[in-house]
């Protein structure tokens, strides 16, 4: 019996491609940087299976150029604002995703990056380069306190729960916004408040919230006005939930006192982004979910959920369930 058809759109993990490579004929995008447009469509046509990655486009048009026979979509990511879930649900294709393996690693990186920018780490290592580093002095590079600060967490789901729980390690004062009820196990940790009360009150601000319409823009230069002047921005959700410009603007103006991203919009960052020349903001290339045992994770539920559908089986984690009725 000839295998289904697959285009997996960058080499992956082996604990994940082994496996795809197992069970099906296997077309896999060899290069560092994602296929082009046009090849991503050319590619797609007539394959029964799409292993695709934050970086590529599945909307109405790429379902076209697939072809009917397409059978599923599994993202090799939490989120999945880069595929066109309705457009998927219309022609009964499900898709996947590859949440809670990634969590720790995620809760860890958003951690480093608050813990990085209120005690300066990157500047102080740029100090010690640039020879700058004569002696030890009481005032040299001086940063926020972290234990006992406020932390306010914008969208309460697995990742600000992981970040709450690091949190608690350092006896911060924990404030949650989300759209839905904080359960009644969890109200002695943190505390609800609403968006306004949590940009005004918080030291340390963490998003984790999904991409969607409504959260497009969520951080603009209303809510940046609210926080206080020593208030710290960490990212690591999506680049496009904070307005850039917004941002730039007040940390430039220092509105705000830092900020730290491990997501932008665009992503890559250009190089000559303005944002780039201030010293009170630190940038990753989108990594938060980069350890080795996530990595391995991701690529293995990204084969799982690609095979569970070629096969017509319910996928181990599928965005949009109504697909079965
Ligand atoms: C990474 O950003 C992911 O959504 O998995």
């Amino acid at each position: 019996m000839s295998k289904p058809k697959v285009f997996v759109t960058r080499i992956i993990r082996d604990q994940g491609l082994d496996l795809v490579k197992d069970f099906c004929e296997v077309d896999l995008w060899p290069d560092e940087l994602p296929p082009p447009r046009p090849a991503l469509l050319e590619r797609a046509r007539g394959v029964d299976g799409l292993l695709t990655l934050l970086t590529d486009r599945v909307d109405d048009e790429l379902l076209d150029a697939a072809g009917a026979q397409l059978k599923v979509v599994s993202n090799h990511a939490v989120g999945v604002d880069n595929v066109d879930i309705a457009a998927c649900t219309r022609r009964g294709i499900p898709v996947g995703n590859t949440p809670g393996i990634l969590t720790d690693a995620t809760a860890d990186f958003a951690f480093a990056l608050l813990l990085a920018a209120a005690r300066r780490v990157v500047e102080a290592d740029a100090y010690v380069r640039q020879g700058r580093w004569k002696t030890w002095g009481p005032s040299i590079l001086l940063g926020a306190d972290v234990a006992g600060a406020t932390l306010g967490i914008i969208g309460y789901g697995r990742i600000g729960r992981a970040v709450a729980q690091r949190a608690a390690g350092f006896n911060m004062r924990i404030l949650v916004n989300d759209p839905n009820p904080i359960p009644e196990a969890e109200q002695n940790r943190v505390q609800a408040v609403d968006l306004d009360a949590l940009l005004r009150q918080s030291d340390f601000i963490s998003l984790h919230t999904p991409l969607t319409p409504e959260t497009r823009g969520l951080i603009g230069a209303d809510e940046l006005a609210k926080m206080k002047p020593s208030a710290i921005l960490i990212n690591t959700a999506r680049g496009p939930v904070v307005d850039q410009q917004a941002l730039y603007e007040a940390l430039k103006a220092r509105r705000i006192a830092a900020a730290a991203l491990d997501v932008t919009d665009p992503e890559p960052l250009p190089l000559d982004s303005p944002l780039l020349a201030l010293d009170n903001l630190m940038i990753a290339p989108h990594i938060a979910s980069a350890s080795y045992a996530s990595r391995d994770r991701m690529a293995y539920l990204a084969a799982q959920n690609l095979i569970a559908g070629l096969k017509g089986e319910r996928l181990p984690h599928c965005v949009n369930p109504e697909v079965y009725g």
